[in-house]
Formats: structure tokens, sequence, C-alpha cells
């Protein structure tokens, strides 16, 4: 038998142009066969084992295949109990349990219960899973341990009371999130699963989503992340009472099934509708170019004992040394002659191009869409101290600067989850219910002046403390690169050999020198400038600032950073 059922890809962020109809097949199987599976309806009989499936793998086609199971994300959420202080800006955090829903009653199993705090609207999430060959992957408990409850605390300002509860597995089985009652008697056994051993992977605690006397509860995540980690990321929590986490595990991606990645026809829409607006400040001197434009600009390779004959670069940077490790056997510099170099240096944003890596995350359940942006120049850093802001002359400044943006959107439903933005050697993932979007669902992104850090908000961000630190200047102007109008794709391991990686790529030294080391040269020239009265409230100031976030992360080559293969930071 067979008949089709259309799913709409139901999805806020996605723009109507390229929200998808995706028709998935319906077909009734019995046992014996390998089974593909989703809208499952398993009816077991004493002969035969028919289920009704849909085929679930493919990107935003809301069933997923984690190779053993199938997995979707619940729905719908019923707030079993509500607390109105403490957590992130002591607003309290409520806690959630996905609702039984048309996948619940099909088979597909709750693994956890999802709590976030209240300083945020809801983006509650929480992966159901079915036992895709009913080989018994998924038990029920058999029993709850006590975690803790509030009714013993009197100074939580709540709705009735809540107590959290650990379900008890058969053994070779592990619990991967807890329940949430309101009320004293023990959650019946229906109300969550575990599942195999084999089918976990080790989770840690993440965000702090709320605390009290005693206990604190976090968000979760696989502890071993990046595109080989096969871990995925549930949306339940953890709690800890009295300093003791408890035991709660990730799903696993078994055999590595990459089937709901985006395929290299859907890359496309996915970028045109997530794709950045990188805002630079009106005062930029050192604006972003392509790469190539960089190459045929002037830009030299220096190889080491070989100082003296710099060699040009062919425009796709094939004759740039391949692999290697990042030794300092070559580096890249700009033109030696004054004139091209401060060319060089202002880039070119009207023809600059973005080079965009698409990768798995979390066991292919979500897809990183890393979008890298080069500067043949980073310009030098202003402090601010007091009243007064100091441009250094060169200290922070280096030649060859890349920096990143990742979209990360979900492979369920296609939505943009979060944005990181990389800031100096680090930076920060943003939610999207946080992000300023225009053009329906583009996130403006904001490169503060000479340093390119990325900030989701215009202004100023300091590093340091008590007003005094290094300035990060963002505002929002007419210099802007639109990243969709410019991207190339470059790399995508996952699609083999569809994606065809330029060969500066797998240059792996640094696309600057090592940059001089001016501060002490550089505090000492302040220091002179600098009133008598403000030079000791200086001096000590200064070398307890994060000069380090200003030397060399900057040319580091995009392959060889940590991100390329693993998670961001
Ligand atoms: C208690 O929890 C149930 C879900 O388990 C929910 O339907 C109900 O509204 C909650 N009661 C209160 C008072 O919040
Ligand atoms: C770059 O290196 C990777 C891994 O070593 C290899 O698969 C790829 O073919 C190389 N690309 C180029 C353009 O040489």
């Amino acid at each position: 038998m067979k008949s089709t059922k259309a799913v709409k890809a139901s999805s806020p962020l996605l723009p109507t142009t390229t929200a998808t109809t995706i028709t998935t097949t319906t077909t009734m199987i019995s046992a014996n066969p390998p089974i593909l599976i989703a809208t499952a309806i398993a009816i077991e009989t004493a002969t035969v084992i028919v289920i009704v499936t849909m085929t679930g793998a493919g990107f935003a086609t809301r069933f997923l295949s984690l190779g053993d199971l199938i997995v979707s994300e619940a729905t719908d959420f019923e707030v079993v109990w509500r607390t109105r202080s403490g957590g992130p800006d002591n607003l309290g955090a409520t806690f959630f349990e996905p609702s039984t829903t048309d996948d619940t009653a099909q088979g597909y199993k709750v693994l956890g219960y999802h709590s976030q705090p209240n300083n945020k609207p809801f983006t509650g999430r929480s992966v159901l899973a079915f036992d895709r060959y009913l080989r018994g992957n998924v038990k029920a408990p058999v029993d709850y341990n006590y975690v803790w409850s509030s009714m013993y605390s009197s100074d939580i300002d709540q709705d009735g009371f809540g107590y959290i509860w650990w379900p008890k597995c058969l053994d070779g089985y592990k619990a991967l999130g807890l329940v949430v009652t309101n009320a004293t008697q023990k959650p019946s056994l229906d109300k969550i699963s575990c599942v195999k051993v084999e089918l976990t992977e080790q989770c840690e605690h993440f965000n702090w989503i709320w605390g009290a006397e005693g206990i604190n509860v976090y968000t979760t995540r696989p502890s071993t992340r990046g595109i080989q980690a096969m871990g995925v990321h549930l949306g339940s929590f953890v709690a800890q009472v009295g300093g003791v986490m408890s035991d709660i595990a990730c799903l696993k991606n078994t055999n590595s099934d990459l089937s709901s990645m985006p395929t290299l026809e859907q890359i496309e829409p996915i970028i045109k509708a997530y794709s950045p607006w990188v805002y630079f400040h009106p005062d930029e001197k050192y604006l972003p170019s392509s790469v190539e434009w960089f190459f045929e600009n002037g830009g030299l390779l220096y190889k080491r004992g070989d100082e003296g004959n710099p060699v040009p670069i062919m425009p796709d940077g094939s004759n740039l040394p391949q692999g290697g490790s990042d030794d300092g056997a070559y580096w890249l510099d700009l033109p030696a002659d004054s004139d091209a170099r401060d060319k060089v240096e202002r880039g070119d944003l009207a023809r600059a191009k973005v080079y965009v890596h698409v990768k798995p995350m979390f066991g292919a359940t979500f897809t990183d869409i890393v979008t890298w942006i080069y500067y043949p120049f980073n310009g030098p850093a202003t402090i601010k101290f007091k009243f007064l802001n100091i441009n250094f002359d060169h200290l922070g400044q280096h030649t060859g600067d890349w920096e990143h943006v990742t979209l990360r959107v979900n492979n369920f439903n296609g939505e943009l989850k979060s944005i990181y933005f990389s800031e100096h050697s680090g930076g920060t993932w943003v939610d999207a219910t946080d992000i300023e979007f225009q053009d329906r669902n583009k996130a403006a992104v904001y490169a503060s002046k000479h340093g390119h850090a990325f900030y989701s908000k215009p202004g100023l961000v300091l590093d340091g403390s008590d007003g005094i630190g290094l300035r990060n200047d963002c505002e929002k102007a007419d210099l802007y690169l639109d990243t969709g109008f410019s991207y190339t794709l470059v790399s995508a391991e996952y699609l083999g050999t569809a994606v065809v990686e330029p060969p500066w790529i797998n240059y792996s030294r640094k696309w600057g020198p090592r940059a001089a080391i001016y501060i002490q040269d550089e505090f000492e020239k302040i220091m002179k400038r600098l009133p008598k009265f403000l030079r000791g409230p200086f001096r000590n100031v200064f070398y307890k600032l994060p000069i380090k976030t200003l030397e060399e992360e900057g040319p580091t080559s995009i392959k060889t950073k940590s991100s390329w293969y693993g998670d961001e930071i």
C-alpha cells in the first residue's frame, strides 16, 4: 500500500519564498526487509509487525534518521512548573513537558523535559525518538529517583511546587533527561523513555537556566562536538543538587548517518535565506577583499631563510605550499612598495567575497554555515582610559585577518537557531531570538573598527572593566557587505567531491608575518603624552588589559583554526 502525505516545513524564520513543501511517501512494509521509517504506527500482531512509515531522511523533513533511531522534535509543550525569581536576570525559569501529539501517539518517545530561563522568548525543543527497527532500543524506566523539590524552599517565588525526578533505567539503558511534576506522586512510567547505552554519547552541562539554594539547572550538550562527533543535542536539562550533577546522556547518531544534512542544491536557498549583512564602522580604513584580489594586487609569499626573494601568488593560490603545519616556514605579506601596500591595506569592499564552509554539527541534527571574511589588514587598537581615547600607533595591527560568522541551522525544520560571532581569539553565540534581522531573515552583523570583531548590536564594547579597556566600536552606516550576494561555497566535506576546495584553503601557514611586539614601546609613548597625574593610574591598568587578544589569532589560516573541524570555542 502506498500513499503520500505532504508536510509543510513550518519555519517562522524561513522566508516564504524558500519554505519548501516536502512530499514524503508512506509505505507499509513487513518487518523483514530493511525498514525506512517515519510517521510510524507500529501494530504488533502474533505473526507480523506492520509499520507504516514516512521515509524520514532528509533536511527539514521533520523526521531525521540517526541510524538506529528516527527522531523528531516535540512541537507542543505544557507548562508544569514556573518560578518567578532566580536564574538569568532573576526572572525565574519555566519547566515544560512535551505534550502528547501525533508523533507521540505513533510511538515517538519523550526522552527529557525542557526548561528555559524566563528572560528569553520560548525556544523550547525536545527530541523525541522512535525505535525504527523495533529492537528494544527505547524502553520505559523501571522507577524514578527523587532528585529535588521546591516544597521546602520558602524563598522561591513560584507557582505551586516543582518536583524533579531521575528515570531509573534497565541495565544497559541510560536516562537522557529528567521529569518534572507539580505533585508529590512519582510520575507514571510512560512519561519518559531510556535508550540503549550503545545509542548514547557523553553529555555535559552548558548554559545556566536557573538556580536556588542547593540546586542549579543547566542545558546540556554533547561533550565531544565537531564534524566527526555524533553526539546529539536534545534540548533536555540537568540538575545539580548538593553539588551532584544528574547522570544524563546525549543521543548518538549511529553509523554517522548524514542523510539529514542539506544537499548541494539545498545549501543555496539556506544561505540566501539567512546570509548576514556585515556593517562596517563609517571610519573603517581596513575593509575586506576577496583573497584573489589580494593575490592579484601584490600579495607575496615569503619563505624562511629566503626572506629576500618573496614570490607573487597565483590568483587561485595554486603556488602556495599545501598542507603541513603552521610551522613558520612560510608566510604571506602585503606588497613591499608603499603605494601598493596602502592600496591593499584598504581592501576592496565593492568586489569582496565571503567564503562558506558547511559542516554537520551534533550528529548531523544541525548544519553550521560558516561564513569567512578576509581582510588584508587589521588596524591598530584604541584604549579607553577614563575620559580619554588613546590610539595606539601599531599595537593590534597585523597583516591578514580572517573573521567568521557561523549560522547554526536546525536540520529538523530548517530554522535558524543561533549565530556565532567571532571576536578576536574567541567569540559569542547569540540566539536567533536576540538577533536584529533585516530584509526578512538576514542578521545584522557589526564589525568593530580596525579590529573587525563581530557583534550583534552596534555601539561600544569594552574589553576591560570599570570603563577602562580596549575599544570595539561598531556603527550602522552605509558601508556594508551582503554576504548572500558575494559568497563562494569553498568546502563541505560531507558532500564528498561535490565541492572542490580552492588551493589556498590548504595553505596552512600564516596570512601575515609575525607582528613585531610593540607593547613596551607603545606604553612608553602613551605615558609621555599623558598628563602627569594620569601616568600612575595608567601604569596600574595597562598591563591588565587583554592585550593578548590583539595578538596573532587573525592571520592563522582558516583550516588550522580549531573551529574548522570542531565546534566554535
Ligand atoms: C501540573 O502539570 C501538568 C502537566 O503535567 C499541567 O497540565 C498542569 O497545568 C500543571 N498544574 C499547574 C497548577 O501548573
Ligand atoms: C586539501 O586537503 C584535503 C585534506 O588533506 C584534501 O582532501 C583536498 O583534496 C585538498 N584540496 C586541495 C585543493 O588540494
